[in-house]
């Protein structure tokens, strides 16, 4: 089997896995990172969202041999203390519900707010609306995402 060099989280992995394996599989059962979840898998709801070169990716969908040198970020990259803007949000608005989307959610707009510091309610739409959540947390999230972006402006906040 091929063998793939991922840098996942900053972190250098020796992975040996079938080229058509998808990320999310490598991610979840051969690096170990289970914060990444399962929903569709077929690159419809989001659930899978990780960053790669940081851009959002469905991993369930992304064969690992198409990683090539781009740097993976999963929801346990993003800070090491649940410190990320968007997660002090997440946890302030109590955006979850069952929670299972959130990840994904917060990858989303992660990427989001780095493409765009002031996200009006049609861009968080159109930013988000491939991440689906069954418990119906979007005004939530809308108020999350806007609330991380007035956060992230502030000076004692540098990311
Ligand atoms: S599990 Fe990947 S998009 Fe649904
Ligand atoms: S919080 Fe339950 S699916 Fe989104």
């Amino acid at each position: 089997m091929p063998v793939y060099n991922l840098k996942v989280n900053g972190k250098n992995h020796r992975i040996e896995a079938d080229e058509q394996m998808p990320l999310l599989w490598v991610i979840r059962d051969l690096v170990g990172l289970t914060g990444t979840k399962y929903g569709c898998g077929i690159g419809q709801c989001g659930a899978c969202t990780i960053h790669l070169g940081g851009s959002p990716v469905r991993s369930c969908s992304f064969p690992v041999s198409a990683v090539a040198d781009q740097a993976v970020t999963t929801i346990e990259g993003i800070s090491a203390d649940n410190s990320h803007p968007v997660q002090i949000a997440w946890i302030a608005e109590q955006v979850p519900q069952c929670g299972y989307c959130q990840s994904g959610q917060i990858m989303s707009a992660v990427a989001l707010l780095q493409a765009n510091k002031n996200p009006t309610d049609q861009d968080i739409n159109d930013a988000m609306q491939g991440n689906i959540c069954r418990c119906g947390t979007y005004p939530r999230i809308r108020k999350a995402i806007k609330s991380a972006a007035i956060n992230s402006k502030s000076p004692q906040n540098g990311r």
